[in-house]
């Protein structure tokens, strides 16, 4: 007997109670004659690309069923995808949508956790679905798993049946975009997903049901976490010293006071606000105090988000790249991202995905190391790729499609002793001290009232300090 409904996926189909009666019928009926439960009861913790989401029911129940995921569907129909982000349900951003073209494969740079492909394959023809299934293949994090629902070949009857409601809903009722009906033989799937080097399993699950449903499972078993994470990225220890440091170092306090500043008239009562790259979470609260309605982080550091969880609550903060982001296009109104696109291979890809989701008139803020040439121990400990001059970073944020407000090199009383500590004889006598962390007392007393003093020339909605350690970038999201 098909089972009924659970409860979990009762919530998912109640978030399309406010669609219309078509979308509902779809959706409804999709979800009978589906086994969407056993498909979702394969697909791993992590980053989900569910490819085909049509309405994006299965989206959005699998983000409903695991807080730990977080899911991008994407469908060649528009309006398809229209309806999947008008359905309600409290997933916090953990669910995205996007259109892509007729003949779109996954990035090979990506690294998703899960890829899902429901009952898409049969609507491109055999090879343009191998080709699908090697590209997603390529996209999977070592430990990722791809997860294929597709229609068996026997018994005879069942196929017969369900190769005639396909061609019914292509060609006559045009509710399935797609020239072809063509379901690929299970084989020619299997043999594809062992070319690539994964373990693969079968699974009939259509006990109940009258069409041949059958699973796919393939695992990319090189790996013991599945992960994206880029190499030399910070480690525990650097994230426990950033969280010691946070509550009561001058260089903090410094930077928060001017951010409060910063931010004062662009977060309102009613703001969705995002920070990505959060490490321990201290622009999280910084965020909520500035009068956000709604706060999320990201950082791709399980140690990190560790913290961050502790300080500000579970569900504030997800694991993501900042490349890609598991956020609706144009759902922020602010978007901080401080001290982070330095640590990015590449950061006008980041750049491209904060204006994604950034909503038109919204605002960015970014900080980043300055001047190439005061490279240090620190930059290589903390996993930087480069610093910054005003002029490059204010290029890659107007790239992005950012108009910027104001560029402004800050904590310019660093400049001399960073100089004199990294590119004189004296370094070598102190050692390599950090000096954006150092805790001596005297320093800290001489420093923070040098803060206080450039606090209040920041405070000048047109200030520009020529020269600094550190570069704040604060910019208005374009129409285009
Ligand atoms: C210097 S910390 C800054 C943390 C926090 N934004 C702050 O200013 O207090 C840099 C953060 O960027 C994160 N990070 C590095 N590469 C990233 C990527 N590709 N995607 C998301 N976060 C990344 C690191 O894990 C780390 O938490």
């Amino acid at each position: 007997m098909r089972p009924l409904p659970s409860p979990a996926a009762r919530r998912t189909l109640a978030g399309y109670r406010r669609l219309p009666l078509g979308v509902r019928a779809h959706v409804a009926l999709r979800w009978r004659t589906c086994p969407f439960e056993r498909v979702a009861a394969e697909v791993p913790s992590g980053w989900i690309l569910d490819i085909g989401c049509g309405h994006g029911a299965l989206s959005r129940h699998l983000a409903g069923l695991d807080p730990a995921r977080t899911v991008r569907g994407v469908d060649v129909d528009a309006r398809k995808i229209d309806a999947a982000r008008r359905a309600g349900g409290s997933l916090g951003g953990r669910v995205s949508f996007e259109t892509v073209p007729v003949g779109w494969l996954p990035d090979p740079e990506e690294r998703w956790d899960g890829i899902v492909i429901t009952d898409v394959l049969y609507l491109l023809g055999r090879d343009d679905a191998l080709a699908l299934v090697q590209a997603a293949t390529a996209a999977l994090a070592p430990g990722g798993r791809i997860v294929v629902k597709e229609i068996a070949t026997t018994p005879r009857w069942k196929y017969r049946l369900a190769t005639g409601q396909e061609l019914a809903a292509t060609q006559v009722a045009r509710i399935t975009e797609g020239d072809h009906v063509d379901f690929v033989q299970p084989d020619d799937l299997v043999a594809t997903l062992r070319d690539a080097g994964l373990e693969v399993r079968t699974t009939r699950i259509d006990r109940g049901y009258p069409h041949p449903h059958l699973l796919i499972v393939g695992t990319r078993a090189d790996g013991t976490r599945p992960s994206g994470r880029p190499a030399d990225q910070p480690d525990a220890e650097y994230f426990a010293t950033m969280e010691r440091h946070a509550g009561d170092h001058w260089w903090y306090r410094a930077r928060r006071e001017v951010l409060t500043d910063l931010l004062d008239g662009r977060v309102t009562a009613d703001s969705t606000a995002l920070d990505i790259g959060c490490g321990t979470g201290e622009v999280l609260d910084l965020l909520a105090e500035a009068g956000a309605r709604t706060v999320a982080g990201t950082d791709l550091s399980d140690d990190a988000l560790a913290a961050a969880r502790t300080r500000v609550g579970s569900g504030t903060v997800l694991a993501s790249l900042a490349e890609q982001l598991p956020f609706a296009d144009r759902c922020a109104d602010v978007l901080t991202s401080l001290e982070v696109v330095e640590h990015l291979d590449d950061d006008r890809r980041a750049l491209r995905e904060y204006a994604r989701v950034v909503r038109p008139g919204g605002t960015l803020v970014l900080t980043v190391p300055a001047y190439q040439g005061l490279w240090s121990r620190h930059d290589e400990r903390a996993g930087h790729r480069r610093r910054y001059r005003i002029g490059e970073i204010s290029d890659v944020v107007t790239a992005a499609g950012f108009r910027i407000d104001r560029a402004s090199y800050y904590f310019s009383y660093l400049v001399p002793p960073a100089w004199l500590a990294r590119r004189t004889p004296l370094g070598r006598l102190l050692g390599d001290t950090d000096d954006e962390s150092s805790a001596n007392p005297v320093l800290a007393a001489v420093f923070g009232t040098l803060a206080r003093l450039e606090r209040r020339a920041l405070r000048r909605p047109d200030a520009r300090l020529p020269f600094g350690l550190s570069i704040l970038v604060v910019a208005t999201r374009t129409d285009t």
